[in-house]
């Protein structure tokens, strides 16, 4: 009996080691205690004019923050903002799969239901690092990843001009992911160690590289495996679903390739993105033209210069061919047989 007992004891220490082991060397222990975080600081940032008006830029025309974080007619073709929710968040649930329920919050100034009590900073750490006001570790839908690579003056212009929205009093439902990603995601967000500079917009390739990664064309354009992660090799090829109230689309290649969009010209591209037509083809209102018509032409011409120099990805997406099941990326999209 004893000499059972103590086999036993030892088959579970073992057990509880390897147990460990598994953990440490596989997801890790952040799952359990929470997300790596900095703390707080207590600065505030200036509003200057020129803060005010680049904000304005960032969050309305470049990074589309109100895309999310405002209500919108998405059966219409350049899905308006409804009077009075912007800035005050949205149920994202109309985009089907995500696993869970995920809300984009309120973030007006209003003090009960919106950011009014959070500091400039509780804003800036949940724009660029991915931590909520209160700590948790946000759902990456939010695409902090992308918002990283923001120069402090711009991520500083960008909280200055949330700061001066009308508030709005809506109460937004927390987010509540399914287990196990509600655990999972705590391994995302990575604190900045070291302010993030200007960026080189000494080319517009360069500028263009700046722009198209913290507009977060990437996360729309680029393929994902199931479990959320980018397809290798895939950059900008195109095939990601989008399935709302806006329809059934997929996104589109934009990657120079003959299968993505080699025939463009400027002019072509200045028009998809200010008018959201190709031609004569209407783009599905879920691409975000609306917000990027606002861009200023050296900016646009910028990212086109950039988007010429991606690596061709070979992609057939279509989205006026009916839906077939793709075996590049898995999904079952428009011309997906032709892969
Ligand atoms: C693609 C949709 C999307 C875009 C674009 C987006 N957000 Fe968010 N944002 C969300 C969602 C969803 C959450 C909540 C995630 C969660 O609860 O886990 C969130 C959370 C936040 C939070 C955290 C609030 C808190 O509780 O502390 C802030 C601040 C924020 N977003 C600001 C912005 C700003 C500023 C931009 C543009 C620069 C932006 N967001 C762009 C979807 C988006
Ligand atoms: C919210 C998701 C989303 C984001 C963000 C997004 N796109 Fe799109 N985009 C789409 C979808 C979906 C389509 C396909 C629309 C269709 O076929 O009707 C598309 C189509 C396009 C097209 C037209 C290609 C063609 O078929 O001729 C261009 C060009 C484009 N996007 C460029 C961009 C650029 C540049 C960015 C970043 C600045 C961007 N998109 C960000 C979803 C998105």
């Amino acid at each position: 009996m004893n000499k059972l007992g103590k086999t036993l004891g030892v088959v579970l220490a073992l057990l509880a080691l390897v147990l460990v082991a598994a953990i440490t060397f596989t997801i890790g222990w952040r799952p359990f205690i929470g997300p790596r975080t900095r703390p707080l600081t207590v600065g505030k940032f200036v509003s200057t004019p020129e803060r005010l008006a680049r904000g304005e830029y960032l969050v309305q025309h470049l990074c589309d923050c109100m895309g999310c974080h405002a209500e919108h007619d998405w059966t219409a073709h350049d899905a308006p903002i409804l009077p009075n929710t912007l800035g005050a968040g949205q149920d994202m649930n109309l985009l089907k799969g995500f696993p869970g329920k995920v809300y984009a919050p309120n973030i007006t100034p209003d003090i009960e239901t919106g950011a009014g009590h959070w500091s400039d900073d509780q804003l800036a750490r949940a724009i660029r690092e991915g931590v909520s006001h209160d700590g948790r570790a946000l759902f990456p839908f939010m695409p902090y990843l992308d918002f990283r690579h923001m120069s402090d003056e711009d991520l500083a212009s960008v909280v200055v001009y949330l700061r001066s929205l009308p508030p709005v009093r809506k109460q937004q439902p927390t987010t509540q992911l399914i287990f196990p990603v509600n655990y999972l995601i705590r391994t995302v967000p990575e604190p900045l160690e070291a302010p993030v500079p200007e960026p080189d917009i000494s080319t517009p390739e360069k500028r263009g590289k700046y722009l198209v990664t913290i507009a977060g064309c990437t996360d729309c354009h680029t393929p994902q495996d199931a479990h959320g992660q980018p397809l290798a090799d895939m950059d900008l090829g195109g095939g990601f679903i989008l399935d709302g109230p806006w329809g059934r689309v997929a996104s589109a290649n934009i990657t120079p390739d003959q299968s993505g969009i080699s025939y463009y010209d400027q002019a072509l591209f200045t028009q998809a993105i200010r008018t959201g037509f190709v031609a004569a083809r209407k783009l599905n209102q879920i691409m975000t033209w609306h917000a990027y018509r606002g861009m200023t032409d050296e900016d646009i011409v910028a990212m086109f210069a950039y988007l010429k120099t991606l690596k061709p990805v070979r992609h057939h997406v279509d989205n006026t061919e009916t839906p077939t099941f793709c075996k590049v990326c898995r999904q079952t999209h428009g011309g997906g047989n032709q892969n």
